[in-house]
């Protein structure tokens, strides 16, 4: 099943792409900026944007150069402007620790300013050809739905594993590229559109998803039931979890967009001393009080939540 999966989601990517522009590059510095710019805006804003940028800063030795407040204006509109800040830091960081040569290594990537596991698995795959797995909420979304159905709740470690055991390492780059397709596209949080999708006949969770829902009480959906939700979520995960993490798991069409929505009921329950939410290595994690060490790591929510989250006790 995992193989046909493969086959006839590549084909369909090969066949219905969108033209975009970090798709006609294999160059890691412009992949990387895509990424960065993508991880919390839509493709069809970023591509002016990036392509601005691009054209100001060619190569990464001209973004390091820059002052921060150039790389900060060119970001303008984009928002969430530590994105840029972090961009300008890596790109120092390159130049005076490799040279100027993006690292074609996961754990090197991953010590660079504002790069996570995401961005560091986009950057190998997209830019250097490397067949590994990587993930984001978008490419959790579709594995899950696809492979282990409408109910599953994966932590980020299965959804690793997952990514990992589905990847067809001879084609990764089409692969990658075609999950996000299929999410941005075909798969969508609310509403996934079935009927277009090319492995309906394969999926765990066809016809399963975004039928109109009967609100059977105003309970569901209040601010009551995902406080509840969260504290649900973070029962027995010691090790606690990300801001976006928990939005994944408390509801289903999550994005980054409901985060400041996320950070409001998170920031209340801290206040109420109901759960604990603290940075922890630059990363902002919630737990049940008394909850321990944080434990597994997942990623690009690190980075996500490195750019705008502002809750707990650090947040003062
Ligand atoms: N979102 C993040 N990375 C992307 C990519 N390479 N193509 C489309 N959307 C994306």
């Amino acid at each position: 099943m995992i193989a046909e999966v493969q086959e006839w989601l590549i084909e369909w990517y090969r066949r219905e792409a969108r033209d975009l522009p970090w798709r006609r590059t294999h160059d890691p510095y412009h992949i990387l900026v895509s990424e960065v710019m993508l991880q919390q805006t839509q493709v069809e804003r970023v591509i002016p944007y990036y392509e601005r940028f691009l054209a100001r800063f060619p190569t990464i030795e001209s973004l390091a150069q820059a002052s921060p407040a150039e790389v900060i204006r060119l970001w303008g509109g984009l928002g969430y402007n530590r994105r840029a800040v972090y961009l300008w830091r890596a790109a120092r960081a390159v130049m005076e620790q490799y040279g100027g040569s993006i690292p074609k290594d996961r754990r090197e990537l991953q010590r660079l300013p504002g790069i996570g596991r995401y961005t560091a698995g986009a950057v190998l795959c997209f830019g250097f050809g490397e067949p590994v797995a990587f993930w984001d909420t978008n490419i959790a979304r579709v594995l899950t739905r696809i492979f282990l159905g409408p109910n599953a709740r994966p932590t980020s470690q299965e959804l690793d594993q997952l990514a990992e055991r589905v990847l067809p390492v001879d084609r990764a780059y089409e692969w990658n590229q075609a999950l996000m397709e299929l999410g941005a596209r075909v798969c969508l949080a609310r509403r996934p559109r079935c009927g277009d999708c090319p492995v309906h006949e394969l999926c765990r969770s066809v016809g399963t998803i975004g039928k109109p829902r009967r609100r059977s009480e105003q309970f569901t959906g209040s601010r009551r039931y995902y406080r509840g939700r969260i504290i649900e979520a973070l029962r027995g995960r010691w090790g606690g979890m990300r801001l976006d993490e928990l939005g994944w798991a408390v509801r289903e069409d999550y994005t980054p967009a409901h985060r400041a929505w996320l950070e409001r009921l998170v920031t209340d329950l801290a206040r109420e001393g109901l759960v604990e939410a603290a940075e922890e290595r630059g990363e902002y994690v919630v737990r049940l009080p008394g909850g321990g060490e944080t434990g597994d790591s997942c990623g690009e929510w690190d980075e996500r939540a490195a750019g705008g989250v502002k809750v707990g006790p650090h947040s003062a």
